[in-house]
């Protein structure tokens, strides 16, 4: 008997070891009738019926009901002691399967069939009452939830997401291990790499005023696994990054980091559709057709207003520009002035069927401030009201500044009927405008439930494909590269990238891997020459020297005989929500942190020790109130 438990058999010893079980909560089926079996398992629930007592007993395989029942000899001890269970008790019992009458099976449950006669008992351990009750349905906070994280994880709805992702990564290694890839691990005490969030960095004791950067992925590092030869690389690759969380957006999460040598898309495509055909079949058992559709940026953009399109439904994004071109209208004119780049912007709308009765003035209004933080200065509405002349009149409240020319134009061009309702914004920049019906677009189209639910098994897979290599930064005056540096601009653009000229326009040789709206995969084909390498770090504005501090080792490495290579990096945490059916990515991790990067369990990050700082020559200014 394990020492602190509590046992039925009383005080005695006992040749059975108590602590160990011939089957899981999971196992038992009607074939079972008659054995004698030992389970082990968590009291989810007891019921007390004055003489019977059963408990659904609970581990990560299932529920099986046990029942003490005074009436059985050899079983009276047992259920004296069962009066004492509580929720969340950890117990071993002894008993027989038996079938459970007629008309008291569960068919909801595996184990429905039949029910344990327990003789005998083992308190292991008790436990407090949990802050929540152990169920999959809660209605507790998440942050008592994330505070409790290790009760949460009883929760058979979250169990079984980790089980999948467990699945997902075992699915992933066998499939890349058997087309050739090897699984190299890279180091978490590295070297800032630039994939555009802030780093997480590490001081370094040894060298004191020196720092690691932990990596926000391992992309210098798997592009030097190119250079040593490796061939096929892959890993399941921490990831960190400094940036505001969301949804779909961890503080840490997991890649499976691929890269391969002399490639172009037509060669990596297949490996990586393959691998999600498998995932879809194994996992879900759903077929998905490839090869996925391609669409370049800018028709995402243009029809979708995003890069990541969920090409699911419709309410696609329509340009007025053309119609509005000569507009008296104020806030129309406003797109067409020209900022310092000689950039202008765009008026485009989507409509929205049949609802204009639908939406009153506080939807509309509130539809409007949800467009405001994309940037959008407003939202323009118009409704075709019933049949009038033509099919109906438009209401507006911009009506009057519209030409006859312009509505019949717009009638025309959008197909308007009586009832639809066009929500328009116009901006001088055209990612505003983008930005804001994007998100717009799938807030109306969740509104309205025409995305479909996780249920219903949709899967939209595609390549955005034509990334632009740089996308310049207002604020800074300057180019950023738009993926990261080491991606290759399109052979046909290289001209122009080698002089340096019409840097807008050249499109990279960057694909993301998009599914119902997320991005679930990103990547491109590299640079492997240090001269053209050299020259992406020139036009992204590092001064030599700066190249030479931060990627100094890389550009010599390039130097040094470097094979054609690309590849890419899937969210790990992205793709097991997708097929989990869950939103958030925190459904699918272990122990995820807060949006304000928090671990509310550990209590992380903390404090630590002056003698800590000390050592390593910190010193930490208090924060200004307010700051
Ligand atoms: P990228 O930055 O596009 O590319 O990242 C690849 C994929 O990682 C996932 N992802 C995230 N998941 C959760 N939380 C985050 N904060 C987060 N950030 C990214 C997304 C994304 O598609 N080194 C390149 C890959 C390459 O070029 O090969 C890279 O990291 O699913």
């Amino acid at each position: 008997m394990t020492s602190g438990s509590t046992s039925a058999a009383g005080k005695g010893t006992s040749s059975v070891k108590r602590t160990v079980r011939t089957h899981d909560c999971g196992a038992l089926r009607g074939t079972d009738n008659g054995k004698e079996i030992q389970l082990t398992g968590w009291v989810s629930k007891r019921r007390d019926h004055g003489g019977l007592i059963f408990v659904d007993l609970r581990d990560r395989h299932g529920l099986t009901q046990i029942t003490f029942d005074p009436a059985v000899a050899e079983g009276k001890d047992a259920h004296e002691l069962a009066g004492r269970l509580r929720s969340e008790f950890v117990v071993w019992i002894k008993g027989k399967v038996r079938s459970r009458p007629a008309g008291m099976t569960n068919a909801k449950l595996p184990t429905g069939e039949v029910e344990v006669l327990v003789n005998d008992l083992v308190i292991l351990s008790e436990a407090k009452t949990p802050p929540f009750a152990i169920e999959d349905e809660t209605e507790a906070s998440e942050n008592l939830r994330l505070k409790y994280r290790y009760l949460d994880l009883r929760r058979p709805v979250l169990q079984k997401n980790l089980l999948t992702r467990a699945k997902v990564l075992g699915i992933v290694r066998n499939y890349l291990d058997s087309h050739g890839f090897c699984d190299v691990e890279t180091p978490i005490l590295y070297k800032s790499t630039p994939e555009g969030a802030r780093d997480f960095i590490v001081p370094s004791r040894m060298n004191p005023g020196t720092f690691y950067a932990l990596p926000q992925s391992p992309q210098t590092l798997k592009q030097l696994l190119m250079i040593s030869g490796m061939d096929r690389y892959y890993q399941i690759a921490r990831c960190f990054r400094d940036e505001d969380l969301r949804a779909d957006r961890q503080p840490e999460f997991t890649q499976i980091d691929i890269e391969q040598s002399f490639l172009d898309e037509e060669a990596f495509f297949p490996i990586l559709e393959g691998m999600m055909k498998k995932l879809w079949k194994e996992c879900l058992g759903v077929e998905i057709a490839t090869p996925f559709p391609r669409m370049p940026y800018k028709e995402a953009m243009e029809r979708f207003g995003s890069d990541k399109p969920d090409v699911r439904f419709g309410l696609e994004l329509q340009d007025l520009s053309g119609i509005f071109a000569k507009s008296e209208f104020q806030v129309f004119k406003n797109a067409f002035v020209k900022n310092g780049r000689g950039i202008s912007g765009s008026i485009r709308a989507i409509v929205v069927p049949g609802v204009a009765e639908k939406f009153s003035r506080k939807d509309l209004d509130e539809l409007t401030a949800f467009v405001g933080p994309y940037g959008a200065k407003g939202l323009l509405w118009m409704k075709v009201n019933a049949p009038g002349a033509e099919g109906g009149e438009l209401q507006s409240p911009a009506a009057k500044f519209f030409s006859d020319e312009e509505k019949s134009a717009l009638k025309s061009k959008l197909g308007l009927k009586p009832g639809d309702l066009v929500l328009c914004v116009s901006d001088a920049k055209n990612k505003v405008v983008f930005d804001a019906l994007g998100a717009l677009r799938l807030k109306v189209g969740d509104k309205l439930g025409l995305i479909p639910k996780p249920s219903e098994h949709k899967y939209a897979f595609l390549w955005v494909v034509n990334f632009p290599l740089m996308e310049y930064d207002d604020k800074e005056g300057r180019f950023f590269a738009a993926h990261h540096p080491f991606t290759s601009p399109r052979p046909e653009f290289f001209d122009d990238f080698v002089k340096g000229q019409n840097l807008d326009a050249i499109e990279a040789s960057a694909y993301d891997m998009v599914l119902n709206g997320v991005e679930v995969g990103g990547g491109s084909l590299r640079i492997y020459r240090p001269d053209v390498q050299s020259a992406m770090f020139k036009l992204l504005g590092l001064s030599p020297d700066e190249a030479k501090e931060k990627f100094g080792f890389f550009i010599e490495a390039l130097s040094y005989g470097t094979p054609p290579h690309g590849g890419l990096a899937f969210g790990v945490d992205r793709l097991a929500a997708l097929i989990c059916g869950v939103n958030a990515i925190r459904d699918v991790m272990a122990f995820p942190k807060t949006a304000s990067g928090a671990d509310l369990m550990a209590d992380s990050p903390c404090a630590v020790t002056k003698e800590q700082l000390d050592e390593l020559g910190i010193f930490v200014r208090q924060p200004t109130p307010g700051a």
